[in-house]
């Protein structure tokens, strides 16, 4: 099928309010006194949930918590397993806005896109049709295995400027080249927009990037966030949104922005955006959009899509676009940047093999059309030459709609006759879904256009380097093979005997003949009614999938008005991430089964009591024994028991990532309460959520009084669940040996989060809510 242009869709359900937003940002510009408002902030506070629960505090940029209403949610295969299992413990009958679900992650790279997708789709098949009928039962797109990978299919059909989107993958923010913000979170995020709840979000500070001058030769965007991922290092964006402003946004392509916003998420930046360009209306109207575009050039001529004059940022960043020369990251980290015309020398001092084992381009970073187009005239020129690629180069295509109009446009034929392998429309090789068939030991170097570069990320050896670099320089560093070779500057040898030397590649931003659908049953249909006899399929004997239970209200029995009595289960010791309460690699396959996964809970955290690691003690409160055994094992025993048990914390317990599992996993097993030293918020908000009580120690030496066996009993817990949000709660600690005590924490619950705990998990809340 081949529209041309694409018609024009019926954009309803993905054009933002525009009039009701502005209206929003309205009143906060008076709560503001009318002070100048950047881009981000206008998106992010024309969202607030409420204006009022503003009007006292004003917002404070990196300080002030704000509640937001997010117009969208996308997710992907792996993440949306346990997304979709909590929202169905909700028990609403659809979603709260326009949700889609898409099946990228899962699909392996071995021999190419047809094979790699019938092995993938035979071996996960539970897992798609999982997905496929809650999303039938819900009204949610679902978008096909070998459909393309979720950013590129939400930047050609969802995205909108000015909108606000959450996304439960990292790259989520791949949106902003269309003017938008979209923000990477947790299922349990997700989750929160599913259910229509407000999303909590800190303020973020605004960094300014002011781009002047126009990028030309080899350079293309990738280079320029290649070179600030080196200026700023990973951490440089973190808490912060990156908005870029200035003369230099208007001369991109808006998928060339895209790849900027992708990889915004390197300097672990919130988001990335820029102001609304002509480049994004003229993308809006090639995707089949115009709608879409004519409502924006609405709300921008009323001056909502782009920063007021005189707005502040909290720090500038100023890049001459002109004077930016290709760069190459890595190896393992992406803020490694060399500007090519000095790696060769980068390569020589630090004595690795002057080889390329493989060259990939493509991904959800960079495979749009004018990425394929410049690859294309790379290749093109090379095999005029008489060339053809060194190694195995291979070509991610993002959507079905790029594979299409690369196959009608003959690009994909011009990226084969040179040794191009072109796989399917999926994450593939970016995600450690490439079967290479090489020895995952071998010491060898990849240059690749994808975002991330950490060690076996691609093909899991830990001595595959992996350098980052926009697509046609993978391209052209393909026909020498070599990492040294510079092909801005050198010359290659053809059959002939002659000096090959490329031009500086041209690309087309859009195709002259419009876009291609490519085959149709990859496209759901826009916003599907619901359908609640649905039967959603997971079997009883599955290893990967399992129904949620819900959490039992600890004050079921009516009766109670404190947290029942209950036992220490460690202390830990010092730095305990997310990733150390629920350990990702293997596991991640059980991301949709909560008992399999349970089996990694806190299994890399340190034992204060001994210094070990996965080891604790159960003891037996009769006798005082004690049981050695690894920390998932014990806290099994508790459950069987069915005895509640708590954790003792340190510092900034649960820092690192939103992941929910590393608060489903303990209160699966029984845990009500953590008592730390200091919590990461989003963690801490994570467990409120689920049902866990976090208390901070007031007294952070008290930290050292309270120890494995140790029993608990909350006292003062009654005046918060009437509603007091200021009482204090203490605890009565009844330690193994000698007196029992009281000491005093602090907490940091709101009224809403209260009554999660007394529902048992906030999703109990909504589901009683909803039966009222
Ligand atoms: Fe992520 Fe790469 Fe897929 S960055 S979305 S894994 S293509």
């Amino acid at each position: 099928a081949s529209f041309t242009p694409l018609t024009e869709k019926d954009c309803t359900s993905i054009t933002p309010p525009y009039a009701v937003l502005q209206q929003r940002l309205k009143r906060i510009s008076e709560i503001l006194n009318h002070r100048p408002l950047t881009l981000a902030e206008k998106i992010l506070y024309s969202h607030i949930h409420n204006p009022e629960t503003c009007a006292n505090e004003g917002i404070v940029r990196g300080h002030t918590y704000l509640q937001l209403s997010p117009e969208r949610v996308a997710m992907q295969d792996a993440s949306a397993q346990m997304a979709l299992l909590q929202f169905m413990s909700a028990d609403l009958p659809t979603c709260a806005v326009p949700t889609s679900i898409h099946c990228d992650h899962l699909i392996q790279a071995i021999d190419g896109a047809e094979s790699d997708l019938e092995r993938s789709i035979v071996s996960n098949k539970e897992v798609f049709d999982f997905l496929e009928s809650a999303a039938r039962k819900y009204g949610i797109e679902f978008w096909r295995p070998g459909s393309g990978i979720i950013h590129q299919i939400v930047l050609e059909n969802y995205a909108a400027p000015g909108m606000l989107m959450l996304g439960t993958d990292s790259h989520t923010p791949n949106a902003g080249g269309l003017g938008m913000l979209a923000i990477g979170v947790g299922g349990a995020d997700a989750v929160d927009a599913m259910t229509g709840t407000p999303w909590e979000l800190k303020a973020p500070l605004i960094t300014g990037v002011h781009l002047t001058g126009k990028l030309n030769g080899w350079t293309t965007t990738k280079d320029l966030i290649l070179h600030l991922a080196g200026k700023l290092t990973v951490k440089g964006g973190t808490g912060r949104i990156l908005e870029y402003f200035g003369p230099g946004v208007e001369s991109e392509s808006c998928t060339g922005l895209a790849t900027i916003a992708n990889m915004g998420a390197e300097v672990g930046a919130t988001t990335s955006t820029f102001p609304y360009t002509d480049g994004m209306r003229a993308y809006l109207h090639a995707t089949g959009r115009g709608p879409v575009a004519r409502a924006a050039d609405e709300a921008q001529a009323s001056g909502f899509l782009r920063a007021d004059a005189g707005a502040e940022y909290d720090e500038v960043i100023d890049v001459n676009l002109s004077e930016l020369e290709p760069s190459i990251n890595g190896p393992f980290t992406p803020d490694l940047a060399t500007p090519l015309s000095h790696f060769a020398k980068v390569v020589q001092e630090n004595g690795w093999k002057d080889e390329i084992s493989a060259g990939l381009i493509g991904s959800c970073t960079n495979s749009s059309y004018e990425d394929m187009t410049r690859a294309v005239d790379i290749a093109r020129q090379a095999k005029a030459a008489g060339l053809s690629t060194k190694i195995p180069f291979l070509c991610t295509p993002g959507s079905e709609q790029i594979r299409a109009t690369m196959e009608r446009d003959h690009l994909t034929d011009a990226l084969e006759e040179v040794g191009a392998v072109v796989l399917a429309n999926a994450c593939g090789p970016c995600i450690g879904q490439w079967k290479r068939g090489t020895e995952s030991t071998d010491e060898n170097a990849i240059l690749t256009s994808f975002n991330r570069n950490f060690r076996s990320r691609n093909d899991g050896n830990r001595n595959t380097m992996n350098f980052l670099a926009s697509p046609t320089v993978v391209t052209a560093m393909a026909f020498s093979g070599k990492l040294s070779f510079d092909p801005q500057r050198d010359s290659l040898k053809t059959p002939d005997g002659q000096m090959f030397k490329f031009t500086p590649p041209k690309g087309e931003e859009l195709p002259a003949s419009g876009f291609t659908y490519g085959r149709l049953e990859y496209y759901p249909s826009p916003s599907p009614q619901p359908q609640p006899d649905t039967q959603i399929t997971i079997s009883p004997t599955s290893q990967r999938l399992q129904l949620l239970e819900p959490f039992k209200s600890p004050f079921d029995d009516n009766s109670r008005s404190e947290l029942p009595r209950m036992t220490v289960l460690m202390r830990v010791r010092g730095k305990c991430t997310t990733d150390h309460i629920s350990a990702a690699g293997p596991w991640l396959k059980y991301k949709g089964h909560l008992q399999n996964i349970s089996e990694n809970l806190l299994i890399t955290a340190v034992n204060d009591e001994g210094g070990e690691v996965n080891v604790a003690q159960d003891y037996d409160q009769e006798t005082g024994k004690s049981t050695t055994d690894t920390i998932p094992r014990i806290a099994q025993r508790f459950k069987a028991r069915g005895e509640p048990w708590a954790l003792v914390v340190d510092e900034n317990y649960g820092e690192g990532s939103a992941r929910e599992h590393a608060a489903l996993q303990p209160r699966f097993y029984g845990c009500l309460m953590i008592v730390a030293r200091s919590f990461a918020r989003i963690h801490e908000t994570n467990l409120k959520k689920q049902g866990i009580l976090p208390l901070w120690f007031a007294d952070k030496a008290d930290y050292a009084r309270v120890g494995a066996g140790d029993t608990i009993e909350t006292v003062g817990l009654e005046a918060l669940l009437k509603g007091e949000s200021s009482a204090r709660i203490g605890l009565k600690v009844t330690p193994r040996e000698g007196e029992a005590f009281e000491i005093l924490t602090n907490h940091t619950m709101s009224k809403d989060q209260i009554k999660w705990l007394q529902a048992g998990s906030a999703l109990n809340k909504i589901k009683n809510d909803s039966k009222a």
